[in-house]
């Protein structure tokens, strides 16, 4: 029994020595203190012994069982267990970056081409009440807007009950922010209001019932037609490309006169298609398809503009006597997709990371 303890020890303390990681120190537990273990085969043969040797040997076995235990958990701690668990060779999953929204793109390099010009930036409402969105702008009660079923009302329940209240409403435009600027600043002004406007359209490849627009607008003495045709010329020779032309096409809104909506030169064809009687392009010699973003037309409709309506500028407290001012309002999304040709407005709201990677 002496000697088999002595040996048992021995090589214990000769393999200590050697084992450097967790598996190695796991597997010596498993060896000299497992239920197959030397030390374990020892402990059963105590019964056969006679009573005194018996206590003796049983105190000599647990003094050593207890010694091996602890000089194992004392290497066990020395261990750094995270690092003998983990493959450190092991590629590790890459990271997904986050970027920019393309919409979010395209709003600000819009702000900043305006902001060169002097524009300053003023975020307005996205809740606003019946009064900013319509009545201020001289849209009347009939007007087919202020439908409920073109506009999404918030609380329709007070309203129905005959409470006397303004309705609110997600705006159905940017245009309200002209209001709620003009009624706190006083000109000269010069502002740019981006942000998500709401209309309760049946989704498809170019409605969206949530979309954005940029309105901006300039308020001063002598402001006129001639400066809202430099600045939007600006903005869409510095935005699509330098040698883009206007169209400006006679169009009404009840909170601008005269009003008009702009369109650009085809930035695909150039304006080419429209120069063809038979809508075909002639590209060296060969007959090509219609030109598909603007369907052979040689224009693309980017905006609505004008001169603000006097009755506006009153509502606003300003004097339309002194006063004159431009506006005008453009869609973000359809500015993108005509930007980039991308095809449908529902890629913009999907978030499929395989789209929004591409920009
Ligand atoms: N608010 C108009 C729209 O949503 C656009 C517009 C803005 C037109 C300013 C004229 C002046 O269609």
């Amino acid at each position: 029994m002496e000697e088999k303890l002595k040996n048992l020890e021995e090589e214990f303390n000769a393999e200590y020595q050697r084992v450097v990681t967790f598996k190695e120190v796991e597997c010596l537990k498993v060896k000299y203190l497992g239920r197959k273990s030397q030390l374990n085969r020892l402990f059963t043969q105590l019964p056969t012994l006679a009573g005194e040797e018996r206590g003796m040997w049983g105190r000599r076995l647990n003094s050593l069982k207890v010694k091996i235990t602890s000089l194992l958990e004392e290497k066990l701690k020395r261990i750094d267990h995270k690092e003998q668990r983990v493959d450190l060779t092991f590629p590790s999953t890459p990271l997904q970056r986050g970027r920019c929204h393309i919409l979010s793109t395209v709003n600000e390099k819009i702000c900043s081409i305006f902001e060169n010009l002097g524009f300053v930036v003023i975020e307005g409402k996205e809740v606003e009440d019946e009064w900013h969105n319509f009545a201020a702008l001289n849209i009347p009660l009939e007007h087919p807007s202020r439908d409920v079923f073109d506009t999404f009302y918030l609380d329709l329940e007070t309203h129905n009950k005959g409470k006397n209240r303004t309705r609110h409403l997600l705006r159905s435009h940017t245009s309200p922010s002209q209001i709620r600027v003009m009624r706190q600043r006083r000109p000269p002004l010069a502002v740019i209001s981006p942000g998500r406007v709401y209309r309760p359209d049946e989704v498809d490849a170019s409605h969206s019932f949530m979309f954005h627009q940029i309105e901006g607008f300039a308020v001063g003495e002598d402001i006129n037609f001639s400066h809202l045709k430099g600045v939007l010329l600006y903005f869409a020779r510095s935005f699509f490309s330098p040698d883009v032309h206007l169209r400006f096409r006679p169009h009404f809104f009840p909170f601008t006169e005269p009003s008009a909506e702009v369109d650009i030169s085809c930035i695909i064809c150039r304006g080419h298609s429209r120069k063809k009687s038979d809508n075909k392009l002639k590209v060296s010699g060969q007959q090509q398809r219609k030109c598909s973003v603007c369907k052979g037309k040689g224009w693309l409709e980017i905006l609505g503009c004008g001169m603000i309506h006097p009755k506006v500028l009153a509502m606003c407290g300003i004097d339309f006597s002194k006063y004159r001012g431009f506006a005008f309002g453009m869609g973000v999304d359809r500015i993108a997709m005509l930007k980039y040709g991308i095809d449908d407005i529902r890629l913009f709201y999907e978030n499929d990371t395989r789209f929004l990677e591409q920009f």
